[in-house]
């Protein structure tokens, strides 16, 4: 006969065996997700020029910068304009720095001695990536590297990309900010009404073009989303948020009047800085916008977000650094 104490382990051991918690594997921090009030004091930075504070690409001041002003902590900028994740996966046309090759190793040599060192509850990790894996040279126009017999696909951009944060938490990282890519098909670069430009004049279908880049960005947004709910659980004291930067862009496109606050007419499908180029030539006619028109312009230039779209993800990235609910944002532990 089973005791009435054993029977209760038992049954304790029984009811843990298929709770939810049980079912998702360990538990991933002591029980609350996301990010405490007051919490972070620095914040660091990683990817491509939509992100980069040095080499910068919207007309002003870029949006980690805002952050740091706008939630009050101190900055450690990684990314780097042309970044995609990996050299061994996309192969641009000029040398670029990639996030595992150049961004990565930077940020560990530069915290591996003891004055470097960042605490890591104290740290917000975010990566924004993909418009160069995605983009013209590389997905979409599919020149890409050999990967041995076979080409680099989406799948493998998008696990490289989700794998930042497995790397950096194997490297002491805890609190996590996932920045998805935007709606791309409506950056003047791959929309449908698109010209030639500083960065691509020759031959092309934009409707393919802007067809083809809705699917990659809907797709690689889904499987780092699919492949980050399934990291989540397995790295204990983790905090792993999704920041959905493609809803935030799709409803600034939408509703620029919620957004935009610039002296011209808001424009979402022009850009700040716009260079028509003749079929494969190399003569351009550029115009640019001045001063607090700018302000109505959701894009920059052909590619880049405008200074005032990124003001406004400097604000709900603020929000969340401070620890603030967010609605553009989804903690997955
Ligand atoms: C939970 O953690 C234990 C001990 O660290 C480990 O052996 C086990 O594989 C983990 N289970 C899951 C589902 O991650
Ligand atoms: C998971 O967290 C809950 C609440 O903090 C705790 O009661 C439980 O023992 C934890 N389980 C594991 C496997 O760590
Ligand atoms: C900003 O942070 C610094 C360092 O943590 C602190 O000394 C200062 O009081 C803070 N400023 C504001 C306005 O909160
Ligand atoms: C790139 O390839 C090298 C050589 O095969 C390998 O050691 C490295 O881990 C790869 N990097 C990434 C990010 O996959
Ligand atoms: C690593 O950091 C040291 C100083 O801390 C610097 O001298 C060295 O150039 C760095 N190396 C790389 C590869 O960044
Ligand atoms: C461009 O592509 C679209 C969609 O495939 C097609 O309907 C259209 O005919 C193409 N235009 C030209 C000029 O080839
Ligand atoms: C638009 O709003 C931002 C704050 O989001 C402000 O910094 C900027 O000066 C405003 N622009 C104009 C033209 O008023
Ligand atoms: C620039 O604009 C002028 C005047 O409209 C035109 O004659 C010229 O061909 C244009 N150049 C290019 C490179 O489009």
């Amino acid at each position: 006969m089973v005791s009435s104490k054993v029977f209760l382990q038992l049954l304790s051991v029984a009811l843990f065996a298929f709770s939810p918690a049980a079912a998702q594997g360990n538990n991933t921090s002591s029980g609350s997700k996301g990010l405490k009030p007051g919490q972070i004091k620095n914040l660091v930075t990683f990817g491509d020029s939509f992100t980069d504070t040095v080499e910068v690409h919207n007309g002003g001041t870029q949006w980690p910068v805002y952050v740091a002003g706008y939630a009050n902590v101190s900055l450690h900028p990684y990314a780097r304009s042309g970044a995609a994740c990996s050299n061994n996966l996309t192969t641009l046309p000029q040398a670029f720095p990639s996030l595992f090759e150049n961004e990565l190793p930077t940020y560990y040599n530069d915290t591996a001695s003891a004055t470097g060192k960042l605490d890591p509850a104290k740290t917000l990790y975010t990566l924004w990536i993909g418009t160069n894996d995605l983009g013209d040279n590389a997905l979409l126009t599919g020149t890409s590297k050999e990967l041995g017999t076979s080409k680099a696909s989406l799948v493998d951009v998008t696990k490289c990309i989700v794998n930042w944060v497995q790397d950096l938490y194997n490297h002491g990282a805890r609190n996590f900010l996932f920045q998805n890519i935007i709606n791309l098909e409506k950056v003047p670069l791959y929309a449908t009404d698109s010209w030639p430009n500083r960065y691509w004049n020759a031959q092309r279908n934009t409707t393919e073009w802007s067809v083809f880049m809705r699917e990659l960005t809907l797709s690689a947004n889904a499987l780092t989303s699919l492949q980050l709910q399934a990291l989540a659980p397995t790295l204990q004291g983790a905090h792993i948020g999704i920041f959905d930067s493609h809803s935030l862009f799709v409803d600034m496109y939408n509703n620029p009047k919620n957004y935009l606050n610039g002296t011209a007419p808001l424009n979402v499908d022009g850009a700040v800085s716009i260079c028509v180029y003749q079929l494969n030539g190399d003569q351009s006619n550029c115009t640019e916008v001045e001063g607090t028109d700018r302000d109505s312009y959701l894009w920059f230039d052909e590619l880049h977000p405008s200074e005032q779209a990124d003001r406004i993800v400097a604000r709900e990235v603020a929000q969340v650094t401070k620890g603030v609910t967010n609605q553009w944002t989804t903690w997955l532990s």
